[in-house]
């Protein structure tokens, strides 16, 4: 089988990445590249990492030509834009992956809260689904619309789900310390990702109001079966690629053991391709550029194992999660749910 792929905003970060792991896909070609732009490039002239390897020409934004061409289509483009194309390319009967934010939220009431603008496509809004393979692989390989998650929210809810799962932790006060390269922020220029701006720096932004915060917290109250609260805290880290982030949560009781935490881990991804459960401490060096996530988790002394008083603070479970962010938080992820999608191993061409 040979499945014939178009990219919306291939001149994106997450167009590049998509479309290098693309080309190494045993069933795939990339047979449409579609640019808003009035000179349209050649994608080689835009990503000159793609001479001699790809070197389409970009074609203007029409999903009936997209529909002739293709048989899935990857939305590359920034939130709300998003929603703006993915009717028409729905309605043509392709196979949509929109890697925007613009279907990942459920309620198109809380899409407004968050984006601060009414949601245009509510009515595909309801049949989006959620593209995290390793929780929701059946409904994604019945989806038209799959919503490819964000980048943190994927380490995030891959590294705390098994644990609420198995109610090894409390679902409130989770607090979520994340850091990502800066490639997370895509690739138009902004004075604060300017290189001597990041260079050598490291700095926090939108402590408890990023947008991200209550993606997880949709996904993991859909896991938990009751409401699950974080407080997100997202930082600018000096290097291209890589997301870690460090997740504080209280144990269910003073009986959770370190061992119980690492056997809900094992037992949800034991038969997961993308996602190792590690002794060690995940390290962004170990996973960037590739499709993997690393977890892993310690069962700690908030306080000084010394002070055995009532009011002792007690004890932490403290998870850690790596990944590329525009691999598994992104395009590869994509490509993981494209494969479902179409009935592949989901980890056919990802490996
Ligand atoms: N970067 C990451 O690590 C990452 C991870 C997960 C999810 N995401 C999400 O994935 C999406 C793409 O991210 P990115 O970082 O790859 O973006 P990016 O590098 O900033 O590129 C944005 C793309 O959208 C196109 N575009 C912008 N405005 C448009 C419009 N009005 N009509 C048509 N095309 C338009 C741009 O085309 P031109 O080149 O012509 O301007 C470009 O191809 C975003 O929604 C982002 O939040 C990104």
């Amino acid at each position: 089988m040979t499945i014939r792929a178009a990219i919306v905003g291939p001149t994106s970060y997450t167009g590049l990445v998509l479309i290098e792991w693309l080309l190494r896909h045993p069933s795939i070609d990339i047979t449409y590249l579609a640019s808003q732009r009035e000179t349209l490039p050649n994608i080689a002239d835009d990503h000159p990492r793609l001479r001699g390897r790809c070197e389409l020409q970009c074609q203007p934004i029409d999903a009936a030509a997209i529909a002739q061409a293709a048989d899935v289509v990857f939305t590359c483009l920034p939130h709300v834009v998003a929603m703006e194309y993915v009717p028409a390319l729905l309605d043509e009967d392709l196979k949509v992956i929109d890697l925007s934010a613009d279907y990942r939220l459920a309620d198109a009431a809380a899409y407004e809260r968050v984006y601060g603008r009414p949601h245009a496509d509510a009515g595909n809004l309801k049949h989006a689904v959620y593209g995290l393979p390793e929780l929701f692989a059946a409904d994604i390989a019945e989806a038209q619309l799959v919503a490819n998650p964000g980048c943190y929210p994927t380490a995030a809810t891959l590294g705390i789900a098994p644990l609420l799962q198995r109610s090894l932790v409390q679902p409130t006060g989770i607090v979520i310390n994340a850091a990502s390269g800066v490639t997370g922020a895509g690739r138009s220029p902004k004075p604060n990702l300017h290189f001597p701006e990041v260079n050598e720096g490291y700095v926090a932004y939108a402590p408890g109001v990023h947008r991200h915060q209550p993606e997880i917290e949709q996904t993991l109250t859909r896991v938990k079966g009751e409401a699950v609260s974080t407080l997100f805290v997202p930082h600018l880290l000096p290097v291209n690629q890589g997301i870690l982030e460090t997740i504080y949560l209280d144990p269910k009781d003073d009986d959770v053991s370190e061992e119980e935490l690492f056997d809900a881990f094992d037992d949800a991804y034991g038969d997961q391709p993308f996602v190792r459960v590690r002794r060690d401490l995940p390290n962004l060096k170990y996973v960037v550029n590739t499709n993997y996530c690393d977890v892993s988790v310690r069962l700690v002394n908030a306080g000084s194992p010394q002070d055995d008083s009532d009011d002792a603070p007690g004890k932490k479970v403290v998870v850690f999660a790596a990944e590329d962010n525009m691999i598994k938080g992104a395009s590869g992820q994509a490509i993981q749910n494209m494969n479902l999608m179409f009935g592949l191993d989901m980890a056919t061409g990802l490996a």
